[in-house]
């Protein structure tokens, strides 16, 4: 069978592509299993998302894979989920490098373990000189306390005299943000059936187009991702201007 990936225009792919990675716990109740059964399958998922990405020539993709609510699950799903989200990336950094993935990491840092810690350092240093895809992974993440955190910086560069108030604007405040320097994402896609944003990228999305599927993050694959892309393209964004002016 021909993948979608021939039918991708390669003019006019979006530059970032944001993912709300989600159903992996449903994936595993409809086959009778633990929902870490259903995490450890959609790193399977993740490991495609990055491959189709990279072969669509994608700049930025960002995952989200843990939030800051997610902190509020069983502890021993929370402890399972990070463990084995730390464990994963040490074991495909080297892959990574092999294929040019630059890693980042978004959300607060702090806490997480301090092996957990260090351990994505590594993974995100040794990347550092890969050109390809560059992946950030939203973890501890959420848009909420990022705009938090990103007004508190403001206010303490205010105070000491760094920026002035009067200076402060739109492009200043997305500087402050863990996504400065990355163009907005000009595609979300979330998975599971769910159809909301989870505290994910608030600001970032403004004019992003969504696209939602009902399937579970474990059974994600290459062609779902191209199809997105497909969808993606058929669709005309106005930024608020009229159908005629963009047009023209
Ligand atoms: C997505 O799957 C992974 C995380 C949110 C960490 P879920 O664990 O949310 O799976 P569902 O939504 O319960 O099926
Ligand atoms: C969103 O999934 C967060 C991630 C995918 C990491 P959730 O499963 O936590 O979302 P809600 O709580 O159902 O909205
Ligand atoms: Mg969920």
């Amino acid at each position: 069978m021909k993948s979608q990936l021939e039918l991708i225009d390669s003019s006019k792919v979006p530059e970032h592509v944001a993912v709300i990675m989600d159903g992996n716990g449903r994936w595993a109740k409809a086959r009778g299993l633990e929902r870490t059964r259903g995490h450890v399958a959609g790193v399977e998922a993740v490991r495609r998302v990055i491959e189709a990405a990279s072969k669509a020539g994608i700049g930025y993709l960002t995952l989200y894979a843990f939030s800051t609510e997610n902190w509020n699950r069983p502890k021993e799903e929370v402890d399972a989920l990070l463990n084995l989200i730390v464990v994963a990336l040490e074991r495909e950094t080297p892959g990574m490098i092999a294929n040019n993935v630059r890693l980042g990491v978004i959300g607060d840092f702090a806490r997480l373990s301090p092996e957990s810690q260090a351990s994505l350092l590594r993974s995100i240093e040794s990347t550092s000189a890969c050109s390809g895809v560059r992946v950030n992974l939203a973890l501890s993440y959420s848009s909420r306390w990022e705009l938090a955190e990103a007004a508190r910086k403001m206010a303490s560069d205010a105070v000491s005299g760094r920026i002035e108030v009067s200076d402060i604007s739109e492009d200043m405040l997305s500087s402050y943000l863990t996504t400065a320097g990355m163009p907005d994402p000009d595609l979300l896609i979330r998975t599971g059936g769910d159809e909301r944003v989870s505290n994910f990228l608030l600001w970032q999305i403004a004019y992003s187009e969504l696209y939602f599927t009902d399937k579970y993050w474990p059974d994600f694959d290459e062609e779902t991702f191209y199809a997105a892309i497909i969808d993606y393209q058929s669709r005309e964004r106005r930024f608020g201007k009229t159908s005629e002016q963009v047009a023209n």
